[in-house]
């Protein structure tokens, strides 16, 4: 008989995320497994109970699943389980902490798009600025950017807080050009952003009309707010890249809803691959990303 697909969710938060369960299953696992309030040091023998109850063929139908809501924590528990494999006593991780690694994925990738389709310009050399970017989205949504030849400005209510988040984005993760910013300073360097994306928390407007009006260069705004009011003023959630029509520079919107589509894809596609790859793999936002790039 064939063994099940068996997926370890593993959080440091007190439950796991039911979005995520759902995906898991419909992305063809057989069983999902919860673990919670999860410290690093526990991961070891989460791994190394999970690699040596199976053998090699049977671990090619099981994987480790990282949630919980902090970007670091969740990267630092892909290190910490990869450090613990014992090959070819080994198994996939995936981590996606909050849904943020696909969403800024998404969000960035048919940024990409739109670009190339309404501008033939490429995603580099911008300067991109990140409403609410000290969270999970805004972080992720920050290296992908940087990584690709950006110049990115991580905007937060503090701005030690933003700087010393930006810091580790080029530390941690080598995006080199991420640079932190007051939210109260925003009118400044909105003025000239290619490109702004909204990924405070939810129910919040950081860019209103004023503030798209007085952007001569804006080509793209996204927002993956899905709760009103829209994080910027004039993007509906459905919008797939529509004109604004409060834009005086001709700037395109991208709503929530048009970034989940692709989250989803991309998360449904990394969580399939973790079953369907020959040799194990660790993914994490850089992934996600080249999954949108496919979906979009
Ligand atoms: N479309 C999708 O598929 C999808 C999927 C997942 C998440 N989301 C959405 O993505 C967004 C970001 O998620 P997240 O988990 O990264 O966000 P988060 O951590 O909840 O918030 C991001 C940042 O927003 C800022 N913020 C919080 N309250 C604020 C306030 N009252 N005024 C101004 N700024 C405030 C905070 O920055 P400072 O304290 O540094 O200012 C915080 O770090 C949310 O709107 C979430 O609903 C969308």
């Amino acid at each position: 008989m064939e063994k099940p697909f068996l997926l370890h969710m593993i959080t440091p938060e007190k439950n796991i995320s039911p979005f995520d369960a759902n995906m898991a299953f419909d992305a063809g696992w057989d069983s999902v497994i919860p673990y919670t309030n999860i410290e690093m040091d526990e991961i070891q023998g989460i791994v190394q109970d999970t690699i040596f109850s199976r053998s090699p063929s049977a671990l090619k139908r099981t994987g480790i699943f990282i949630g919980g809501r902090d970007t670091h924590t969740a990267m630092d528990m892909i290190e910490e389980a990869k450090k613990h494999m014992v090959p070819p006593f080994e198994v996939p991780v995936f981590a996606d902490p909050s849904g943020a690694f696909t969403t800024a994925a998404g969000m960035v990738a048919i940024t990409e798009k739109a670009l190339k389709d309404k501008f033939s310009e490429s995603f580099s050399g911008k300067k991109v600025v990140i409403l609410g970017g000290t969270g999970p989205v805004g972080v992720a949504s920050a290296v992908i950017s940087a990584k690709a030849g950006n110049s990115v400005l991580l905007v937060g209510r503090s701005l030690d807080k933003a700087e010393s988040i930006a810091k580790i984005c080029n530390e941690k993760y080598g995006s080199k050009s991420v640079k932190g910013a007051l939210d109260s300073d925003k009118a400044s360097f909105l003025s000239d952003a290619d490109i702004v994306f909204n990924t405070g928390a939810a129910g919040i407007q950081l860019m209103n009309d004023e503030l798209i009006k007085n952007a001569v260069n804006l080509k793209i705004c996204a927002d993956v707010n899905a709760v009103p009011p829209a994080g910027i003023s004039g993007i509906d959630a459905m919008d797939n890249v529509v004109a604004m029509k409060n834009s005086k520079s001709g700037c395109f919107g991208i709503g929530a809803l048009a970034i989940g589509n692709i989250k989803y894809k991309s998360q449904h596609d990394c969580l399939k691959l973790m079953y369907k790859c020959d040799e194990p793999v660790y993914l994490h936002f850089e992934h996600a990303f080249e999954f949108a790039q496919k979906n979009v």
